[in-house]
């Protein structure tokens, strides 16, 4: 329901929504905050990105009062012409929550709150990180553990049910050419990629030093017809990735079959498996080379799976790898 005019009536547009995001720093505000503005088109409210982009610190505590008391103003104003909003200020008081969701519930403006609850360990991981990139605020790991213990109210389970339900969605990622800098991370896929199987060890990374490893990623880019595709999540952190490599005859991979023949190798990060990532991500490569080959264990149904599903073919097996082939004219 909208806001009543002067005399009583509804216009009956769809009642806008508050999305108070709620956590400390490194808990992914930004992240979630640009997700939903990018799903829904909500307008982001954002103090710290105000503050970087006039060139001002980020620890100037009586403007950012003052600019989030601008934001706060803006965000009524949106609200009551029907356009959702999505605040990041933090929230850590619960008095600052409780008045943004009073407000919202005096207006009939609809208000969800996304508490965004990242263990410390994973709080220091992501900061010290962010702490390394150049031109970020250097955001110190013993205040937050200090904030964590004194101002920080993390919203309790009976505060969370006042507020309307609201689904986050679903994480964006996309899938793109390979760069220089990517090349490590092809070699935590080569690694992910090797078959663990049932009831034996991971072998150690060590192995990556093996030739029979190595030289499929040794040099990569340097060797006509190197190619890869990779897969970033909204964060811009790598989740998977496909390279292809064309193997010679006198120094072949387990699934060479030609020396034309580019033979594949792939994996998505384990968090991120079985959400369609790795079918797109071939899906790409397979784009700017259609003839590939490539080994798979006899245990790995999910990848021999996909790959026959994109038009991979076998070849033969030895002992326990198949070896599969799809050709420029195979059906997707
Ligand atoms: C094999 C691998 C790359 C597939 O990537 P993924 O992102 O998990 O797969 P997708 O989500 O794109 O799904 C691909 C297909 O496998 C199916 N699938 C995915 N996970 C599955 C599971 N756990 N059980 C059964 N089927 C599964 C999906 O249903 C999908 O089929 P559909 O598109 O017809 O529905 C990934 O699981 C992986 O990295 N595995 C470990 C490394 C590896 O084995 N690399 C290949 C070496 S040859």
């Amino acid at each position: 329901m909208a806001p009543a005019n002067a005399v009583g009536v509804s216009y009956g547009e769809p009642m806008a929504r508050l999305i108070i995001l709620c956590g400390l720093p490194g808990s992914g505000k930004t992240t979630i905050g640009r997700r939903i503005a990018d799903a829904t088109g909500a307008v982001r409210m954002c103090v710290d990105e105000w503050m970087t982009s006039m060139g001002v610190t980020l620890w100037d505590e009586a403007l950012r009062a003052r600019l989030e008391r601008a934001q706060w103003s803006e965000t009524q104003t949106l609200l009551l012409a029907g356009t959702d909003v999505v605040i990041e200020w933090g929230t850590w008081a619960r008095s600052e929550r409780d008045a943004l969701h009073g407000w919202c519930r005096d207006h009939e403006v609809q208000v969800s709150l996304v508490h965004l609850e990242v263990p410390m360990d994973e709080l220091r991981r992501r900061l010290t990180a962010r702490n390394a990139q150049p031109g970020e605020t250097e955001i110190p790991l013993d205040d937050v553990a200090a904030w964590a213990a004194g101002p920080w109210q993390p919203p309790t389970a009976d505060e969370i049910d006042r507020y309307d339900p609201y689904e986050l969605p679903p994480p964006r990622w996309i899938s793109r050419p390979w760069r220089a800098d990517d090349i490590p991370f092809l070699w935590d896929v080569l690694y992910l990629s090797i078959h663990v199987r049932e009831g034996h060890e991971p072998l150690p990374r060590e192995v990556l030093d093996d030739h029979a490893l190595a030289h499929y990623l040794r040099d990569f880019g340097r060797h006509p017809g190197d190619d890869a595709q990779v897969v970033v999540d909204e964060t811009g952190e790598r989740i998977a990735a496909a390279y292809c490599r064309r193997m010679r005859a006198d120094d072949p991979g387990w699934g060479f079959v030609r020396e034309d023949v580019p033979e594949l190798g792939m994996a998505v990060v384990e968090a991120h498996r079985g959400k369609g990532i790795g079918r797109r991500v071939l899906v790409d490569l397979l784009e700017r080379n259609p003839a590939m080959s490539l080994s798979v264990d006899d245990e790995n149904d999910v990848a021999r799976r996909l790959y026959e599903s994109l038009g991979f073919e076998l070849l033969h097996r030895d002992g326990t790898a198949f070896t599969m082939i799809r050709t420029a004219h195979s059906d997707r």
